[in-house]
């Protein structure tokens, strides 16, 4: 099935924030005909589905025709069957052939959970939150540091966070070229769906129950652990705190790092324009131009450092400060990681080993 030249047949379980995004960045990087969404599934009614892919508030209007039709949309011409299901076997999946769920609900984080997927005829998942833990999932990945790792042996996939992808990377760099021995992240998130707009219940998080536009509001967060599974090498040394703030969309990181090679702020600079220029190109960008976080909405970036705002106390302390768009750069490497693992599994295409886009 999954070896002949046919289209992708892609899923997308859960069409929220993220879940919209990806087909968007489908069909924004004009791959929808390589692949192709053809099933959501996504609690909300069919109606309020199109309306939402439609309009958005946060990236504009879908650039292409948008229809409904009897219990399916019609996409820029592509029909994409909806299912309203919550349970994961309510669903047909083997009738619709698909290769891949691109799942985007984030209700699936252990190894039990996203296997009912897979035994219901999935053949592959691509979560889009880190899993419970590493042995939840076949493999985590941060496209441009491991998605080489990937085999095209594996059933389950995570793409990791948004924040780590924004800021593993960049840690990577500075850890092979400064040595990193202490790392202190605090990530500044834009609202989510999590989050009441005025207070309200929350089952499990108390923070989570006060309104999202008139706070700001730290939350729980597995970042430091999450970077660690990516950068064993920093096991023990990251500490992370999460702190959302009142905008749609774009978040920022302040990283606090100790260094073991001293260096000065404009060198720290230097390195970090290089690698953007170079082989991060892409995937993290470089700017000293004066900025508010409004800026990068829409950017694909999974990282811009902010050189304006680099600093540095004493001779091993350095201050950074990262932008992304938590959105929209997270599912773009959620795409980046497809088409790469596809690639492996396909025996009719090369995997694609470049960061160029
Ligand atoms: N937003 C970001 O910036 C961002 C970035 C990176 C990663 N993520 C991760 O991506 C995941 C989704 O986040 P999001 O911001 O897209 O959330 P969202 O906007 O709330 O979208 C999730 C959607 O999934 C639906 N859903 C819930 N349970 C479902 C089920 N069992 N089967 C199918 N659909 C179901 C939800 O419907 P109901 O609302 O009716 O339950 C909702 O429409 C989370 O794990 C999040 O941590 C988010």
């Amino acid at each position: 099935m999954s070896g002949s030249r046919r289209p992708l047949r892609l899923a997308i379980n859960g069409y929220g924030r993220i879940g919209r995004c990806f087909l968007r960045a489908l069909h924004e990087a004009g791959l929808d005909s390589r692949f192709q969404v053809v099933a959501i599934n996504e609690p909300a009614d069919l109606a309020s589905i199109a309306y939402l892919t439609r309009f958005d508030s946060t990236h504009g209007r879908f650039p292409g025709k948008v229809e409904a039709e009897d219990d399916h949309l019609l996409i820029a011409g592509q029909a994409v069957s909806v299912t309203h299901a919550r349970e994961p076997e309510a669903v047909d999946w083997a009738a619709l052939e698909i290769d891949l769920v691109v799942e985007c609900s984030g209700q699936y984080s252990d190894r039990a959970g996203i296997s009912r997927f897979l035994a219901v005829g999935v053949p592959r998942v691509l979560l889009s939150h880190p899993a419970n833990s590493a042995a939840d999932v076949d493999a985590t990945v941060v496209y441009g540091i491991n998605h080489q790792q990937l085999t095209g042996a594996e059933r389950i996939v995570s793409n990791a966070s948004c924040t780590t992808n924004a800021v593993v990377p960049l840690l990577d760099l500075l850890e092979r070229e400064l040595g990193l021995s202490q790392v202190l992240l605090t990530t500044l998130h834009s609202v989510m769906n999590d989050q009441p707009l005025i207070d309200g219940y929350h089952h499990t998080d108390l923070r989570r129950t006060r309104s999202a536009m008139q706070s700001i509001i730290p939350v729980s967060t597995g970042l430091a652990r999450g970077v660690e599974r990516l950068l064993p090498s920093l096991a023990g040394k990251v500490q992370a705190k999460a702190i959302r703030v009142p905008t749609h969309n774009v978040s920022a990181i302040d990283l606090v790092l100790a260094v073991d090679k001293e260096v000065s702020a404009s060198q720290v600079n230097r390195l970090l324009a290089e690698a953007a220029a170079g082989p991060y190109q892409g995937l993290m960008a470089y700017s000293e131009e004066t900025h508010a976080s409004i800026d990068f909405n829409h950017d694909p970036h999974s990282a811009v450092v902010d050189g304006s705002q680099t600093r540095k106390v004493g001779p091993r302390l350095i201050n950074l400060l990262v932008w992304f768009d938590n959105e929209w750069g997270f599912a773009n490497r959620m795409l980046d990681v497809t088409r790469h693992w596809q690639g492996l599994w396909s025996a009719s295409s090369s995997p694609d080993s470049t960061l160029q886009r």
